[in-house]
């Protein structure tokens, strides 16, 4: 067992990465570093704004403009304003990985991750946590879950919350956005060197938690 300064959890989408991280912050005493609702608020911003996100200069423009606040509530402000639901749908979703893909964009991120991380105790979810922003991270999980798992539970996710959605058009965007985060040249979402695979097909949050646990010193 360890007692990490820095907890990193990546995988793809519905792998249960934010609520595993929620839970360890909560039970262990860590910050929780949502990363993907950085790329998620830069995707909705570039909404906002009506920029074409495929014109690198104007989402750099918005990324480098753009003030994000984790309250510790839970709660993301995009400029002053609540986005927490709004940046979490599934077009906020492919929002996010199509400005992801913007080497420019990631290196913003990443510096504001960074300072946000500095002296504090810290676990973060994402894609390149333990790959590239903090490769020394002294505990690194890798969540994943095959395809048609992730979708179902991102289906149920967005159904209790009152969304009109299919099971369907929910996978299709689960494994296009899994295509984008895989195959993009700069920092794509691989399983870290070092790092502890978890597959949570069929296992439900408390038998994770119960293995993630056996890792950590209490
Ligand atoms: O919750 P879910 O895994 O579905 O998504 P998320 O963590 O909110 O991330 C949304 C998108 O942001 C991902 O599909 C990635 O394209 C991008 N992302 C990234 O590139 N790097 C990160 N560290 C986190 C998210």
């Amino acid at each position: 067992m360890i007692n990490p300064k820095i907890i990193t959890i990546d995988g793809p989408a519905g792998a249960g990465k934010s609520t595993l991280a929620k839970e360890i912050a909560k039970q262990f005493g860590y910050v929780h570093l949502d990363s993907g609702a950085l790329y998620r608020a830069i995707g909705y911003g570039c909404k906002l704004a009506g920029v074409d996100l495929k014109n690198r200069e104007a989402v750099l423009k918005v990324a480098e403009n753009l003030k994000v606040e984790f309250l510790p509530d839970g709660r993301v402000l995009l400029n002053g304003k609540d986005v927490t639901t709004k940046i979490r749908t599934p077009e906020g979703g492919l929002l996010a990985s199509q400005v992801a893909q913007f080497p420019e964009v990631r290196e913003i991120v990443v510096k504001l991750l960074r300072r946000m991380a500095k002296g504090k105790k810290i676990v973060i979810d994402g894609r390149d946590a333990g790959t590239y922003i903090f490769p020394n991270a002294e505990l690194k999980i890798y969540l994943t879950a095959s395809p048609e798992e992730r979708a179902r539970r991102r289906y149920e996710e967005l159904k209790k919350k009152g969304y009109s959605v299919t099971y369907e058009e929910v996978l299709k965007e689960v494994v296009e956005r899994d295509r984008q985060d895989e195959n993009r040249p700069f920092a794509p979402l691989r399983i870290p060197d070092g790092a502890v695979v978890i597959d949570t097909t069929g296992k439900s949050l408390e038998e994770v938690l119960l293995q993630v646990k056996e890792l950590i010193d209490p």
